[in-house]
């Protein structure tokens, strides 16, 4: 079942103004900054509470959040949901129907096990599942 909001992922086209804007701004702490290759993005963490905002800067315009940028500009990018173990989730939520872009998880960020749903069966929303590395 999901448990949190874990976090909110935003595209951003201008990462050093992202951040500027929640840090300074909105007085969110920065807690982690890290270049996923596999994924295409330079990714940063703030905390919010329990949960974490994740902005997302493509590493080039073939990258998905490249392609969400010039498809739709910068905003909303996903929901991810935390969950105890995405492996048993995916296996749960395909046996519901539930359309998978991941149908295993991969190592997400801050060593995050994640997987994502196909937004045509979540409500058009791209969706994330988490579950933190051990820490956090
Ligand atoms: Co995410």
């Amino acid at each position: 079942m999901f448990e949190a909001i874990d976090h909110i992922g935003i595209a951003v086209a201008d990462l050093e103004a992202a951040i500027h804007l929640h840090t300074k701004t909105y007085g969110l702490p920065l807690v982690h900054r890290e270049v996923v290759e596999e994924q295409g993005v330079e990714a940063v963490l703030l905390d919010i509470g329990e949960s974490h905002i994740e902005l997302l800067s493509p590493l080039g315009p073939d990258t998905p959040v490249g392609k969400f940028l010039e498809k739709k500009g910068p905003g909303l990018h996903h929901v991810a949901y935390r969950v105890d173990d995405v492996a048993a989730e995916l296996v749960r939520l395909k046996t519901e129907g539930v359309r998978l872009i991941d149908e295993t998880p991969r190592v997400g960020i801050r060593g995050s096990s994640v997987a994502f749903l196909h937004p045509a069966g979540s409500g058009s929303v791209l969706t994330e599942l988490v579950t933190p590395a051990e820490g956090h």
